[in-house]
């Protein structure tokens, strides 16, 4: 049966680097019987300037009856003056809360052709294949209550709350673990267990859950010493699984391990694997419509989708290979660019994607 896949591109660059993703879509779609139908709809500041809403009722109904959603990317200094409450970025956490996309999945991984991209040397990162789970729709992103209230002495005072439940904690935990199962078997928990009783629980809950998987080695990490490891050693890592806040932070310091940003896809996921994909990196307004963006990241976002909400692992394998392959052939965008390798428009890193799997 066709599958329909919501495709949202967003503010900024974010449209630059679907565009490209399109293409190898439809490249799948025309050479190797991918049976997908594509439906576009608005979201972000795109969909402030044409609804007034960040995410309107027609793009929630899209995504809803939607097999997959491509994201690009959404934000911009144009919309930041706006109330915080229809900020471009409630578009897409209000995806994420209302499609239940609790398990983000973020793999670090370190093509070997990039080892000298990063900015750490190439013997601490060469080899390096990470995953952050981070927890997507709970935390301080949505704990209640939050605000900016007026005192009664005069003072203005800013509020947000990290609350975590047993549940919630528990199953970002079970994804961690079977995750681990398929790798290293090796799960690190983050967490900020000295301070905040919200990841007291946390560590708690993830403990009594890794009972379940003993063949999975379960440790513990303070969130500011992961920060260091990351750094210091980062291939001691296998699996990390934390909160939604400190997921957010690990997985931008993740992504410059493996070169760039620009690099870096990602999954979310609700129970039954319905999935958002988008790139970790977001919509870059500094260099958007310059047709300089590396589309890699939304590109292996499509391998992703294919992986998990598709069920077409093969076509993930040669989606991913395809990138490996013109990473081979030394082409680079600007933010990988590197000495002796030729540097290339968004447009063409997107066609060269197709070239390699026309192969
Ligand atoms: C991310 C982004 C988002 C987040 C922003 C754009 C709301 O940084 O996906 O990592 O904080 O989750
Ligand atoms: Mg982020």
């Amino acid at each position: 049966m066709t599958k329909t896949i919501a495709i949202l591109p967003g503010d900024g660059i974010g449209p630059e680097i679907v565009a490209e993703a399109i293409k190898v879509l439809d490249k799948l779609w025309t050479s190797f019987g991918l049976d997908v139908q594509l439906e576009q709809g608005l979201v972000g500041g795109a969909a402030i300037d044409a609804t007034g809403h960040p995410l309107p009722i027609e793009t929630l109904e899209l995504v809803k009856k939607a097999n997959a959603v491509l994201l690009g990317a959404v934000g911009g200094p144009k919309w930041e003056p706006l109330d915080i409450a229809i900020r471009p970025e409630k578009g897409l956490l209000g995806l994420r809360s209302e499609l239940k996309l609790f398990a983000n999945l973020r793999p670090a991984i370190l093509f070997p052709e990039l080892a000298n991209a990063s900015t750490l040397k190439p013997e601490i990162v060469e080899g390096l294949d990470i995953l952050i789970v981070r927890e997507l729709t709970g935390g301080i992103y949505f704990g209640q209550p939050r605000g900016i209230r007026i005192l009664d002495n005069g003072e203005s005072q800013g509020v947000n709350t990290l609350v975590y439940n047993e549940s919630e904690i528990e199953r970002i935990a079970r994804v961690a673990f079977e995750s681990a199962e398929k790798r290293q078997k090796r799960l690190c928990s983050v967490d900020k267990a000295n301070v905040l009783e919200a990841t007291e629980l946390w560590r708690e809950i993830v403990t009594r859950v890794g009972k379940d998987y003993p063949n999975v080695q379960l440790t513990h990490m303070y969130v500011d010493n992961a920060a260091m490891q990351l750094v210091r050693a980062p291939k001691q890592f296998d699996v990390i699984v934390t909160t939604n806040m400190f997921g957010d932070i690990l997985s931008d310091l993740a992504s410059q391990l493996t070169g760039s940003i620009g690099m870096l896809p990602s999954a979310s996921l609700d129970a039954n694997n319905k999935g958002m994909y988008e790139p970790i990196h977001g919509s870059a307004p500094d260099i958007a419509g310059q047709n300089i963006a590396n589309p890699l990241a939304t590109i292996l976002s499509i391998a992703m989708m294919l992986r998990y909400s598709l069920n077409k692992p093969k076509l993930a394998t040669i989606v991913e290979n395809a990138v490996s392959q013109v990473l081979r052939e030394g082409l680079r965008t600007k933010d990988i660019q590197q000495k002796g390798t030729e540097t290339i428009s968004t447009r063409e890193m997107g066609d060269a994607v197709v070239a390699a799997l026309s192969q």
